[in-house]
């Protein structure tokens, strides 16, 4: 598999099986998904392009860098949104973009219910921010909201990925990088990934 990055963070690791258990109750799993995104989305921005810019120090002036691409970050609701502090706390000047997707239970087609992108792109490269990614559809759609936004420097950052939906995402937008914790070995027969982790939104929100 290309452009697929599963992390190899020891504090990933940990931090993951905590967010499997399911004695972890949403206070401590809202915490644990905050870290996890900026813990992912730390190794996601690698590559993002810097340019020169002198600094004062106190003492002297000397060579410095600063960002040079406007970031994205579009939180697919809900179970997105408890990604965006953590990652949002990396780059504080990050423009937030959300879009709105639930799955129908019984299809496992997404829904699409909020999109207030503008017209015109704002952000030259955009952080999709999804803790699952199940059979894929919900990527997929997003991806092709913010591509026929106008972005095509797009990145996926999730917690855990079955391989099926990998695959989904790697036949529709092979160009997008996965960057995610663990990549799970199936879906179960109503599309919830195994091991997993559960319903995502539902344990973070407290509504399950
Ligand atoms: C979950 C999850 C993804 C989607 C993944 O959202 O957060 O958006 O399912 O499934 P897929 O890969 O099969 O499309 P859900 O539809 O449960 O909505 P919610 O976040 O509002 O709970
Ligand atoms: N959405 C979730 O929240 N969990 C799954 O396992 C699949 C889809």
């Amino acid at each position: 598999m290309t452009n697929i990055y599963p992390s190899r963070h020891p504090l990933v690791s940990h931090k993951l099986t905590r967010l499997r258990d399911k004695n972890t109750k949403p206070k401590k799993f809202r915490e644990l998904v905050r870290e996890i995104s900026a813990l992912i989305a730390y190794e996601a921005t690698a590559d993002l392009l810097i340019s020169p810019r002198k600094v004062e120090t106190p003492l002297t002036t000397t060579d410095g860098f600063e960002l040079k691409e406007k970031i994205g970050l579009v939180p697919i609701l809900r179970a997105g949104l408890g990604m965006v502090e953590g990652v949002w706390g990396l780059m504080p000047s990050a423009e937030v973009w959300h879009i709105g997707l639930y799955r129908d239970e019984e299809t496992l087609q997404p829904v699409e219910y909020y999109n207030k992108l503008p017209i015109e792109p704002t952000v030259s490269v955009c952080l999709i921010l999804d803790p699952m990614l199940a059979t894929g559809g919900s990527a997929v759609s997003t991806v092709d909201v913010v591509k026929r936004w106008g972005v095509s420097r797009i990145k996926f950052v999730a917690m855990i990925a079955s391989s099926e939906g990998i695959a989904v995402m790697q036949e529709a937008h092979p160009d997008v990088p996965i960057h995610l914790a663990s990549i799970d070995e199936k879906l179960n027969d109503i599309g919830y990934i195994l091991p997993g982790l559960g319903d995502a939104g539902d344990r973070q929100f407290g509504t399950a």
